[in-house]
């Protein structure tokens, strides 16, 4: 995104977390600075800030934020209280590990200086914070340049949701590969899934390529399977909120029929991961909570009327795993992992 547009950040005095609210995108650019608590954990819950690099970004920041306003100078209850904060922010979604990595991490960092007081705590938190934001912008970075390797100039690209800058930091992990080839002079051509139920890909990936100047074109979830048949589509690119140590991925729902569609029409289907990402404790997506979110996001969020009786069930699964066997490769700051994951991915990071 441009100097103008920003996903989210620490205020000027490290008072607040800024970010730019996502649920009202792209018609309305608004920017919230949120102190407390409450407000933090809201904006994740409500998706205001979402995509699981920024979540972690966010919940970093918030972090401090929080620690500031901890009136305790001894370790002990300076601990005892941002662990509560932290357990706190983690509860606000299940299934992006970033948000409970970077909490663990401001944690961590704490523990890591035992018997410190507050005031010789809050500038080393201040500096991790940071640090989550910069690896994350290196991440992204180095991704999309590893991106860059495995497509040609004039290629058709499938997105799902988004994974570009506003679910991350500057370039994004999944669109990062598109934008950085643009600066290069690529010319690809996007067929964004709007990504039902909360559109994702149709506010904010059409917005965030369209004004890269990427030939985007949005098309319905369901479409995606005529198009890989008429020969448009050339790749898929997602992003990921968890990848297990055997590569099995989630991603917001949907992610896996696209990939069992690229597979069927022999399209590769690649999955852009941050080391923050991955879940090593994690071994398979069988452990991968998934998080289930009000129906009311299916019937009726944006649409003028309820597109169904009241009174009828949903059942709104937020992600899904793709199984790793799907999953063409996984491409991280460190370089590209393939199938098997288990040995590939423990080979790049551990
Ligand atoms: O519910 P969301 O919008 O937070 O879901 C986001 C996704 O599924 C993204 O694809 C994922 O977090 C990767 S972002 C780089």
């Amino acid at each position: 995104m441009n100097d103008k547009i920003f996903t989210v950040r620490l205020s000027d005095d490290g008072k607040a977390v800024e970010l730019i609210d996502q649920t009202l995108l792209p018609n309305t650019i608004k920017y919230l600075s949120l102190t407390k608590a409450e407000d933090i954990w809201e904006a994740i819950f409500e998706l205001r800030v979402r995509g699981a690099p920024a979540i972690g970004v966010a919940a970093g920041f918030g972090m401090y934020v929080l620690a500031q306003q901890i009136p305790h100078e001894s370790y002990d209850d300076f601990l005892s209280d941002l662990t509560r904060a932290g357990k706190y922010l983690d509860s606000s979604r299940p299934t992006a590990v970033n948000l409970s990595y970077a909490v663990n991490r401001m944690l961590d960092t704490v523990r890591a200086h035992e018997g410190m007081s507050r005031t010789q705590l809050l500038p080393i938190l201040k500096a991790e914070c940071m640090a989550i934001y910069d690896e994350d912008r290196d991440m992204c970075r180095r991704i999309s340049e590893n991106g860059l390797t495995l497509v040609k100039s004039g290629d058709g690209i499938l997105t799902h949701c988004n994974a570009g800058a506003l679910a991350a930091t500057e370039y994004g992990t999944g669109l990062g590969t598109l934008l950085l080839g643009k600066e290069r002079g690529y010319e690809f051509h996007a067929y964004t899934d709007e990504t039902r139920p909360l559109l994702q890909g149709a506010r904010l990936t059409s917005f965030e390529l369209n004004h890269a100047g990427i030939d985007v074109t949005l098309i319905c979830d369901n479409a995606a399977s005529l198009l890989m048949k008429q020969g448009k589509i050339n790749a898929c690119f997602v992003g990921c909120d968890r990848v297990a140590a055997n590569g099995d991925t989630a991603n917001k729902i949907g992610t896996r029929s696209v990939a069992i569609n690229a597979k069927y029409h022999g399209i590769p289907f690649y999955v852009f991961c941050p080391s923050s990402t991955i879940d090593f404790n994690c071994k398979s997506g069988d452990e991968i909570v998934i998080e289930e979110r009000s129906g009311e996001e299916i019937k009726t969020k944006f649409f003028e009327k309820p597109v169904a009786e009241a009174e009828v069930k949903c059942f709104n699964p937020a992600f899904d795993v793709t199984d790793a066997e799907l999953i063409t490769a996984i491409i991280t700051e460190r370089g590209i992992a393939r199938y098997p994951y288990t040995e590939s991915l423990a080979k790049l990071f551990l």
